[in-house]
């Protein structure tokens, strides 16, 4: 029994389990305040400055990709990148059930139809078959999205994507620096796409980028970002690179961030990593119905946004998955569940004029209001569980804190039954 295993539970009064504080979020240091002090005296701001064009080598260089560029979101990246490698107004575009809605609107937005299919049980990541089931003559991608801690079998995409010759746009949202194989997250499908939105572990407050091998995906994707100026070939001016885009250009104030966050990445990956291997450990000796997923022998670094978990209603003596959260929060211990399934997110108002959906042949969408996928249902509805990154920059004993809390949680699950129906019967 854990050390804390008499004591109260914090939901009824006790002392919550874990007293240390987490590392704070986002992290940045005198390197770039010097940086930004320089940009903010003499520019330039914007318009492929000096910053941006190191940190689009430089972040070439730490994915593994022969190119990347910088972009103003993570949601224009994957509408940009689509668009680059071929995907037209009415062409199909296959995307997993259990993403954040960003995934599904940039597909939308550029006129494609989007088929959700289910996920992987194990990882959230698309399941392979599913999409393979759903391919049809008017299939023309597939956006795997390496989801929290987890990443997608990428094997059996591009065993796919070479089968039924479909392109393949990587949503790395979650992923800065996972490795398939020794192949970075976003250099393995035709391109990819990042997010450096606050949360994210290398950010700007906002940003994103878009990575790929292929020049003329490059030159395409780079001019539907900066309002039609393609790079020329030499690399060194700008020409009218005969698209219609729009601008989402990023800034030399971002790139003055992600620059510095890049400096840091890689000993930050490696403190997560070694904290999430203690956490899986921790809670696999503890035993209960809260587990870390399982990690794929195939990926070689993985970077953790946030710690993929698994809670098992049958280990659970009765206690739901948002009871356990409840009372795993009382005790320090913070745990998420993961995003809606798209299809029923409520952001996602499709029959709203904002929408493009209204405008569209019924005949060629899927029925989103009636679908159910059962693995993301079951991963959304009852036993899928988060930890952010947040709580893996700590010291060990702060994370030994954490399993000591789910440790006193899983002694008591009979006291945490118990406590939520008092409070149900009171209500
Ligand atoms: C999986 C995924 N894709 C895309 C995005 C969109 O990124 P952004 O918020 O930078 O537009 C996010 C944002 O959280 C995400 O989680």
């Amino acid at each position: 029994m854990s050390s804390v295993g008499v004591s109260k539970l914090a939901i009824s009064g006790g002392s919550p389990a874990v007293t240390l504080e987490h590392q704070p979020w986002p992290i940045a240091g005198d390197l770039e305040a010097r940086w930004m002090d320089e940009v903010v005296r003499s520019g330039p701001w914007s318009w492929v400055g000096p910053h941006e064009r190191a940190f689009c080598e430089e972040f070439a260089r730490f994915i593994g990709a022969r190119h990347a560029m910088g972009l103003s979101n993570g949601t224009v990246t994957i509408q940009t990148a689509l668009q680059a490698v071929g995907v037209r107004p009415g062409d199909e575009v296959i995307v997993p059930g259990l993403t954040w809605v960003a995934t599904m609107q940039a597909a939308l937005d550029i006129g494609a139809s989007v088929v959700l299919v289910d996920i992987d049980p194990e990882t959230w990541g698309i399941d392979p078959a599913a999409a393979e089931a759903a391919i049809t003559e008017r299939t023309r991608a597939i956006v795997p999205v390496h989801l929290y801690g987890c990443m997608v079998d990428m094997d059996a995409i591009m065993d796919l994507a070479r089968r039924y010759d479909l392109k393949v746009v990587e949503d790395c949202a979650h992923q800065h620096g996972s490795r398939w194989r020794d192949r970075g997250a976003g250099s393995i499908g035709d391109a990819g796409s990042f997010s450096f939105q606050q949360s994210k572990i290398l950010t700007s407050g906002e940003g994103g980028a878009i990575t790929c091998n292929d020049d003329e995906v490059y030159r395409t994707a780079f001019a539907l970002k900066h309002v039609g100026w393609a790079p020329t070939a030499d690399g060194e001016g700008l020409e009218a690179g005969g698209v219609y885009a729009h601008n989402y250009r990023t800034t030399e104030m971002q790139c003055v961030l992600l620059r510095g966050g890049l400096t840091r990445i890689e000993e930050q990956s490696r403190i997560r990593g070694e904290n999430v291997a203690r956490l899986t450990e921790g809670l696999a000796r503890i035993g209960g119905p809260l587990r870390v997923a399982r990690r794929d022998p195939r990926i070689t670094r993985q970077a953790y946004y946030a710690v993929t978990m698994h809670f098992d209603p049958a280990q659970a003596d009765g206690v739901d998955r948002a009871h356990y959260v409840a009372a795993l929060a009382a005790e320090g211990v913070g745990i998420g569940v993961p995003y809606y399934p798209v299809y029923r997110h409520p952001l996602m108002n499709l029959q709203h004029p904002t929408s493009p959906i209204p405008f569209r042949d019924p005949a060629l969408t899927q029925d989103y209001a009636n679908l159910s996928l059962p693995n993301v249902e079951r991963t959304c509805g009852e036993t899928g569980a988060v930890m952010s990154h947040k709580s893996l920059l700590s010291e060990p004993e702060y994370i030994d804190q954490l399993i000591e809390g789910v440790a006193k949680v899983n002694d008591r699950l009979e006291a945490v039954r118990e406590h939520f129906a008092a409070q149900e019967a009171t209500e």
